[in-house]
């Protein structure tokens, strides 16, 4: 049996991935030692996990440097990435959400700034309701576009709303629910077809009992 390779989101949603493989008959005990390792393998297991930047898995898994791989539906949507999506999760819950200052009333007749880091669902999202929009690209802290009057609003992801509420920010409307998926490289789920289908058994299962 040839290793699967997993491209695990580093983090702690990643360890929570983990768990879900661990629990599925995939361990791999040498990778909660706490060391500065990115690469572990049980070949026992025929598995051997990578701990990725989490915006990098849908890379690795695309290019075939990972078999599989945990991403989360916004990276999916926003790089539209050449990999099957196998399943949901059903952890890493959260909302793309547009958000702006409390009380702040949008004015119809100019251009709407948006500052993201998701310039692609941003634009899908005001083109499907008509509106002209500027796009602001940020790489982080998007919060304080709009404090600091760099944009009107902001499409960004939204967990337990604390960022927003300790900046003073209100969620104007959800607009995507976001978990996380179970991610396959095209070439790799044909040739480790079954191993792989094992796992989104295991793992659907285990989905199915935590609702
Ligand atoms: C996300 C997002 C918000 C925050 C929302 O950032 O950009 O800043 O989480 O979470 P909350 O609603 O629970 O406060 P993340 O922590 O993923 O880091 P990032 O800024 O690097 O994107």
């Amino acid at each position: 049996m040839s290793m699967l390779n997993i491209a695990l989101p580093k983090g702690r949603l990643g360890e929570k991935v983990y768990g879900m493989f661990e629990t599925a008959g995939f361990e791999c005990p040498s990778i909660k030692e706490n060391n500065r390792k990115l690469i572990f393998e049980n070949p026992e297991a025929g598995v051997r996990y990578f701990w990725v930047k989490p915006s990098d898995v849908a890379i690795y898994v695309e290019r075939g440097a990972a078999d599989i791989g945990v991403a989360g539906k916004d990276i999916l949507l926003e790089y539209e990435p050449e990999v099957y999506e196998l399943c949901d999760l059903g952890i890493g819950k959260c909302h793309m959400a547009v958000a702006a200052a409390q009380g702040f009333r949008e004015d119809h007749r100019r251009t709407l700034r948006v500052a993201t880091k998701f310039a692609n669902i941003a634009q899908g999202y005001y083109n499907s309701i008509g509106r002209d929009i500027d796009i602001i690209h940020l790489n982080g802290s998007i919060e304080l576009a709009p404090i600091l009057g760099l944009s009107d609003v902001i499409v960004d992801i939204v967990e337990t709303g604390t960022t927003l509420k300790e900046n003073n920010l209100e969620v104007v409307e959800r607009i995507i629910p976001i978990s996380a998926r179970l991610i396959a490289n095209k070439a790799g789920y044909k040739f480790k077809n079954e191993q792989i289908r094992a796992i989104v058994r295991e793992m659907s299962a285990m989905t199915e009992e935590a609702k």
